[in-house]
């Protein structure tokens, strides 16, 4: 198999937080141009590469100090913003402070994500000599006046370059595409979702496209510049996905990623599919969360800073970056490993939530009756100890998340001496 290919083997799902593998997730915040649909903690402004490395080395040090345990390190995603701005030589000095965290980080997924206005084949050989193994290429679409619409500042021929450029340095290439733009129509959706199968990529995320708030993009729809799809026309794209990546060998393991049947395995991003399952794993780098358990067993959600200026104020070695660290009680971690793993198509293993809960956390957690009635529905199945969404309820995943699972109340802040408010910066 090659290195950093992820077979998913679909009969052997525990608990993420059971074992011992770590993920590593660093956040780059900074793009060229910020997109008007962009709601991620991504910025316009000139990067502060080397002092911003130093932070996230020191974040990783700190971390290393905290004594999390024997771990087998499964994979460091480079995420953004637009991690290519990032030299290979700022990637190797991050990697380097990651090895000591853990074993095995030679056979991780090593993954970065790309925008094609900073990508070049030289980047990609410069990146693969340093130990990345996959690329995750931000191409959006492939007709010029959607790529027009979304304020991207490439062509379909740079997309396209950049995509095939990754392919021959790397086995394990991503493209992220948008679909539900207005005005966007079945037949273009479907050529561009087989041109991109035939070129054979190991994976296609493809995104509906989402107004957030603060965007440019929620502006123009709140003054009636333009409306969003409505649901039927969302079906129809998502059903034209399905279809057509699946008769071109894709498994839709997640409800927007689809990964390519390889003889070995299945393709499947191992990154997101260890947070999906609830696995542990560190954010480092600015706004990147987590999900960790300590040395004396307790489990934690951090956060770190958001805005890049603030962070790098902090003192990453004395653990000043968190803007947040919770502790994870056992009802919010039951009712954390249902939202993120009702996603998945092989869904979450009940039997051994039920099985690890405390008395009465379960029900604590779980709207049982809800369950029941949506099981009945059809939306929900229940099999061999698990939890499914079926295919009815794939596209309904918000209603159902907000029907079984209770409000509970929100958790205080632990107290701590490195947790800091975030400066208000302009
Ligand atoms: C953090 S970006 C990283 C890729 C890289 N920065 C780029 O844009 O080329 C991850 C992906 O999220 C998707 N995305 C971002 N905002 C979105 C939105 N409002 N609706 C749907 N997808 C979105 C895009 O497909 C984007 O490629
Ligand atoms: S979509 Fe990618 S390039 Fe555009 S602003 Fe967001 S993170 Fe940056």
């Amino acid at each position: 198999m090659p290195r950093g290919d992820t077979v998913v083997d679909f009969n052997n799902v525990l608990g993420g937080f059971l074992r011992n593998d770590l993920a590593i997730y660093v956040h780059w915040p900074w793009c060229k141009a910020k997109c008007p649909y962009c709601d991620f903690n991504s910025h316009a402004g000139m990067p502060r590469e080397e002092e911003y490395v130093a932070a996230v080395c020191a974040e990783l040090a700190w971390w290393r100090a905290q004594g999390l345990g024997e771990r087998r390190l499964v994979s460091v995603f480079f995420g953004g913003g637009t991690p290519s701005l990032m030299r290979p030589a700022s990637i190797a000095r991050i990697l380097a402070a990651v090895a000591p965290l853990g074993r095995g980080l030679e056979q991780a997924e090593i993954t970065v994500e790309c925008n094609p206005t900073s990508s070049s084949l030289a980047l990609f050989e410069g990146l693969r000599a340093v130990g990345v193994n996959r690329v995750s290429v931000g191409i959006q679409g492939l007709e010029a006046a959607h790529l027009g619409f979304l304020g991207r500042e490439h062509s379909v021929g740079e997309a396209l370059g950049t995509l095939e450029a990754a392919q021959s340095v790397f086995s394990n290439v991503n493209a992220d595409v948008m679909y539900g733009l207005p005005g966007q129509d079945l037949a273009g959706w479907e050529a561009l979702l087989g041109r991109l199968a035939a070129m054979g990529l190991a994976h296609l995320s493809a995104y509906q496209l989402t107004v957030e708030k603060n965007t440019a993009f929620y502006s123009a729809v709140k003054r009636g510049a333009w409306q969003p799809i409505d649901s039927d026309s969302e079906a129809d794209f998502f059903d034209t996905t399905l279809r057509v990546l699946e008769a071109a060998g894709y498994v839709n393991y997640e409800i927007s990623n689809f990964a390519r049947q390889a003889k070995h395995g299945v393709m499947a991003c191992a990154h997101n599919l260890h947070v999906w399952r609830y696995g542990d794993y560190l954010g480092v780098g600015a706004g990147a969360h987590g999900r960790v358990r300590l040395a004396d067993g307790k489990r934690v959600a951090t956060a770190v800073v958001r805005q890049p200026e603030g962070y790098l104020l902090k003192n990453c070695a004395n653990g000043e970056m968190f803007a947040e660290w919770k502790e994870i009680d056992g009802a919010r971690g039951i009712q954390e490993a249902l939202f993120l793993g009702l996603r998945l198509r092989e869904g979450v293993d009940e039997a051994w939530l039920q099985k690890n809960a405390a008395a009465g956390e379960w029900e604590h957690a779980v709207d049982l009756a809800e369950l029941r009635r949506l099981e009945e529905k059809g939306i929900l199945q229940r099999r061999q100890g698990r939890i499914q969404l079926s295919h009815a309820g794939w596209a309904r995943l918000d209603g159902v998340l907000g029907r079984i699972l209770r409000r509970l109340p929100e958790s205080e802040y632990q107290k701590r001496p490195h947790v800091f408010i975030e400066p208000q910066l302009n």
